[in-house]
C-alpha cells in the first residue's frame, strides 16, 4: 500500500455505531505512514470519545465550527486545504444527505463542502435507510459529483437485521484510500451525464444478476457458469435511463456499475432476503442464475477424504426468488420479469415458466453448448408475455439491455405486452 505513506488524511467521523471501527482504521492508516487529523460530528461523540481519537491520531480532534481556539490554530478551510484526501467513516445517512445537498451547518459538513480535494466515504446505516429512495438519490448524486464510495457491506447489523449497511472493514477502507491516493479511481462522469432524464426517471428497478454460490464446506461450493454480464448490462441501461437501480449480485468478476446501489450476496437465500428488503419497486428483473439446490447441511469444517465412502451430499431446493416476488400479495412490483436459460425446447419451457412463476414476461435464451451465451458478449432472446412473443436478432448484451429498458418503460406507461 505505497499510496498511503506520507499522505495527510482528514478523517470525518460520523455518528454511528460503526465509529468504533474507525478507531482501528486510524491505527491502520498510521501504521502505513499516513498522518491523520480527525473531525468529529456532535453525534460521533456518543459512540467514541474525542480522547481516544486524539490519542490514536496523535493530534488534536476538531469538533466545533465556531471554536476561536481552533480558528486561531488552523482555520477550518486550512484543515481541508492541508489534506491529500478527505475520508468520511462512518458516513451516516444524514452526512450523505448533507453532502448531496451542500448543507454546511457544522464543522464536518462545512469542511466537506469547502474542499477541493477528493472525498472517500464509507457508509454505515440501517439497511432500510441505505435502500430508501432518498438515500439512493443522494448516493447517485454524490457519485456524479466524484465522491468515491467504499461499501457498505452486507451482514448482520447492530439493529439485528441482515443486509447492506455495514461499514466496510478498516483494511478494506485503507485499501480504497490507497487506490484513491494513487489516482487510479475512475474519472467521474460529468454531472448530468450519468443520470440523465430518461424513460425510467422516477422509477425504481431491482435486478438480480450473476450466479449464487451454495456452500458445501468452508472451501467448496455449488455454482454455475453465469458471468452476470446480462444482468449488470440491464442495471447500467436502467440507471442510464434515469431509474433508481438496486443491483443484487452473486459473486461475479465484474465491477459495480456506476450510479446503482449494488448489494453483494453469495447464496440464494441471501439473494431473496436482499430482494425483499429492496421492495417496493416498479420493476423486478430476475437475471441471476440462482442455484436450484443447496447442500442440506453445509459442513462447518473442511470435509476430509478418509479413504472410505464418498461424502453423501443431500440437497434441498432453494427458494424460487422470481416466483416468490411475482406471487407476493403486498408490494408486488408492477412488472416482474424472468429469464429462461434453456438448452432444449426453449419456447415450450419458457412458456411453462411464465405461467408457473406468475411473472409478466420471460426472456428466453438458448444457453446450449455452442451458443456462447453463458459468459459471452452476445445474446439471442425471445420475449414471451401473456399477450404474445417477439424474437430479437443476435446482438450484444448491452443492446439487449437498452432495448429491454425501452420495452419495459412503455409497458409501465400502459402499452403492456
Ligand atoms: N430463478 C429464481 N430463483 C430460483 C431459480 C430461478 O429467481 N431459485 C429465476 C431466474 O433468475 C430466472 C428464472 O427464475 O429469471 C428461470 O430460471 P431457470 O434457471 O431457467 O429456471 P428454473 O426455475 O431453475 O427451472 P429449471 O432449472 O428446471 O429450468
Amino acid at each position: 500500500m505505497t499510496g498511503i505513506s506520507g499522505k495527510r488524511i482528514l478523517l470525518v467521523i460520523g455518528g454511528g455505531i460503526a465509529a468504533y471501527k474507525t478507531l482501528d482504521l486510524i491505527r491502520r492508516l498510521r501504521e502505513r505512514g499516513a498522518s491523520v487529523r480527525a473531525v468529529m460530528t456532535p453525534a460521533a461523540k456518543n459512540f467514541v470519545t474525542p480522547l481516544s481519537v486524539a490519542s490514536l491520531t496523535g493530534s488534536k480532534v476538531f469538533e466545533d465550527l465556531f471554536s476561536l481556539t481552533d480558528e486561531a490554530e488552523m482555520g477550518h478551510i486550512e484543515l481541508s486545504r492541508d489534506a491529500d484526501l478527505l475520508v468520511v467513516a462512518p458516513a451516516t445517512a444524514d452526512l450523505l444527505a448533507k453532502m448531496a445537498h451542500g448543507l454546511a451547518d457544522d464543522l464536518a459538513s462545512t469542511l466537506l463542502l469547502a474542499t477541493d480535494k477528493k472525498i472517500l466515504v464509507a457508509p454505515a446505516m440501517n439497511l432500510r435507510m441505505w435502500l430508501a429512495p432518498a438515500t439512493l438519490r443522494n448516493v447517485a448524486r454524490l457519485r456524479e459529483d466524484g465522491v468515491i464510495f467504499v461499501g457498505p457491506d452486507d451482514g448482520e447489523m447492530a439493529c439485528g437485521e441482515y443486509g447492506p449497511g455495514r461499514m466496510s472493514e478498516p483494511l478494506t477502507i485503507a485499501a480504497a484510500i490507497a487506490t484513491a491516493l494513487s489516482g487510479e479511481t475512475a474519472i467521474p462522469l460529468p454531472p448530468g451525464l450519468a443520470r440523465p432524464q430518461g424513460v425510467l426517471s422516477g422509477r425504481r428497478v431491482v435486478i438480480t444478476s450473476g450466479p449464487t454460490h451454495e456452500p458445501i464446506d468452508p472451501v467448496r461450493f455449488i455454482a454455475n457458469r453465469s458471468s452476470g454480464k446480462q444482468g449488470h448490462a440491464i442495471a447500467r441501461a436502467a440507471a442510464a435511463s434515469g431509474a433508481d437501480v438496486v443491483l443484487i449480485s452473486g459473486p461475479v468478476a465484474l465491477p459495480d456499475p456506476a450510479n446503482v446501489a449494488a448489494i453483494h450476496v453469495e447464496t440464494a437465500r441471501e439473494m431473496l432476503k436482499a430482494v425483499e428488503a429492496s421492495l417496493p419497486a416498479d420493476i423486478f428483473i430476475a437475471a441471476a442464475a440462482v442455484a436450484d439446490w443447496r447442500v442440506a447441511e453445509a459442513s462447518p469444517e473442511k470435509i476430509k477424504k478418509d479413504g472410505k465412502a464418498l461424502p453423501p451430499l443431500a440437497l434441498v431446493e432453494n427458494p424460487d426468488i422470481l416466483a416468490t416476488v411475482a406471487k407476493r400479495e403486498a408490494l408486488r412490483p408492477s412488472l416482474v420479469i424472468g429469464f429462461a436459460a434453456e438448452t432444449e425446447n426453449l419456447l415450450v419451457h419458457a412458456k411453462e415458466k411464465l405461467l408457473r412463476k406468475g411473472c409478466d414476461m420471460i426472456i428466453a435464451n438458448d444457453v446450449g453448448e455452442g451458443s456462447g451465451v453463458m459468459g459471452g458478449e452476445n445474446n439471442s432472446v425471445t420475449l414471451l408475455t401473456g399477450g404474445g412473443m417477439e424474437s430479437w436478432p443476435n446482438m450484444s448484451k448491452d443492446e439487449v439491455a437498452g432495448r429491454l429498458v425501452t420495452k419495459l418503460a412503455s409497458m409501465l406507461d400502459g402499452g403492456r405486452g
